[in-house]
């Protein structure tokens, strides 16, 4: 590696700039740090009222990420995993969920909402599904060449995680607009126009986006007491009602544990899967000796289809970990205290693991990407309802719209954290 090259890189990572650059760019970069013997450390980007740390280390290789995923005790999600700078108190209110909580704490709350994600839950939602699934296709008939991620990926898994919730009909659109903007935090389209890549943080800016974050979370979290509220008045089947009843050692969940865990729900139920049908129709557009193969038997090819998408497009990029104690992985010490982030998208491209790893081969077997997380207690909890929807909204989609592609290059969402895609212009 050439110090050149090492500059680059170093200039890169927690900058504004590098997550404003073209996805090549950023993939080449990644593809570097893979190459490098030991993990490169980037300082963190300081940012007003917030507490940063003194940075960070990049851990690039699939080898890395899993073991960091199926260490917790070592490589810990406490204080905080979804950021990379510690969660204000403020914002830990209401974003610091099981995700950012080691066992045996975790592992008791995920154990409540885990039956809601089993696989006869879910083969039981198949019916909603098939039909959500039928009606959008429906109104993209009917209207014509559109926008894909608004007309038809974001639509499907808005309504699961809102049934799920048991979120009434009138108040979705708002779900929707909240958690786009929470994560889309720093992107133009949420900052009132405010190109932060462009034009640094300042002060303002900085204010600006947290208190509308703030605003977001507090938003979410009134409309998850309000229905704990009904639901204890008046029971369901739903998620909401599942959590006011629960036991986790002989005590109830707090109403701060139930607002964070809703939040957290309808965040990743809403921003994740979503992605991945989009970047998968570009992939499909891109790739159509690929598309011919699905269609010409979608049974036998979508669960292999469903898994390379998630792959190449690594809806999540990274999650931290803070090291507990001194530590040794790889050949590296750490030390306690470090931040690391487990760069997903990187991983997932790790040529030591897959053959030819920017090539999209829904054949690829096996394919142990990590997508969905390494193994280990945080792996996600909706990893199967994602494939199922993904395979759903694609079964109806190319059985009854088989022309169906891509129209132009997706509108991407400025963001360190979620490998979004805002539009993307489609017809058939
Ligand atoms: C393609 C779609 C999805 C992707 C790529 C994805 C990705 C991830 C990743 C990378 C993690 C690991 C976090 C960590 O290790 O710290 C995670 C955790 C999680 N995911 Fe997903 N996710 C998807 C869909 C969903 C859906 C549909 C839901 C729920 C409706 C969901 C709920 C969760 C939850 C609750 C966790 C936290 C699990 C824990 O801390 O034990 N995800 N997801």
């Amino acid at each position: 590696m050439t110090t050149a090259a090492r500059d680059e890189i170093d200039g890169n990572l927690s900058t504004l700039e590098f997550w404003a650059l073209p996805q090549e760019r950023r993939l080449a970069a990644f593809a570097r740090l893979r190459e490098l013997d030991h993990p490169a450390f980037f300082q963190e980007l300081k940012l007003p009222f917030v507490k940063t740390g003194a940075g960070f280390y990049a851990l690039a290789r699939h080898a890395d990420v899993v073991e960091a995923s199926r260490s917790p005790h070592i490589f810990s999600s406490e204080p905080c995993s979804n950021s990379i700078a510690d969660l204000p108190r403020f914002l830990a209110r209401y974003f610091g969920s099981m995700i950012n909580m080691d066992d045996p704490r975790h592992a008791k709350i995920r154990r409540i909402v885990s039956r809601a994600f089993t696989p006869r839950v879910l083969e039981k939602m198949e019916d909603d599904l098939q039909r959500s699934a039928t009606r959008i296709v429906d109104d993209l008939l009917a209207k014509g060449s559109t926008d894909f991620v608004t007309d038809v990926a974001a639509r499907l898994p808005l309504q699961v995680i809102c049934d799920m919730m048991g979120i009434p009909e009138h108040v979705r659109p708002m779900v929707y607009d909240r958690t786009n903007l929470i994560l889309g935090l720093g992107d133009p389209e949420y900052m009132g126009g405010k190109n932060y890549a462009r034009d640094g943080i300042t002060r303002f800016g900085a204010l600006y986006g947290l208190l509308k974050v703030l605003a977001a979370g507090y938003e979410l979290n009134h409309l998850a007491m309000k229905l704990a509220r009904q639901r204890r008045r008046n029971p369901g089947d739903d998620l909401v009602s599942a959590l006011i009843s629960a036991n986790v050692d002989g005590e109830s969940l707090t109403d701060q544990e139930i607002g964070s865990f809703f939040i957290l729900l309808v965040v990743a139920g809403n921003e994740t899967t979503r992605n991945a049908m989009s970047h998968g129709l570009k992939l499909l557009t891109d790739n159509p000796e690929q598309r011919a193969l699905l269609l010409e038997d979608f049974d036998a090819h979508i669960p292999g289809a469903v898994e390379e998408i998630v792959r190449l497009a690594t809806p999540v990029i990274q999650f931290r970990r803070t090291l507990t104690r001194d530590h040794v992985m790889n050949g590296h010490e750490y030390k306690a205290g470090d931040k690391v982030l487990l760069f997903y998208n990187s991983a997932n491209r790790d040529e030591t693991v897959f053959e030819n790893p920017d090539a999209f081969d829904i054949t690829r077997s096996p394919n142990p990407h990590v997508g969905f997380g390494g193994p280990g207690p945080h792996f996600c909890l909706g990893a199967n309802l994602a494939r199922r929807e993904i395979t759903v909204m694609y079964r109806e989609l190319f059985t009854r719209v088989p022309g169906i592609r891509a129209t132009g290059e997706p509108d991407r969402l400025f963001s360190s954290f979620i490998n979004g895609i805002k539009h993307l212009p489609c017809a058939f």
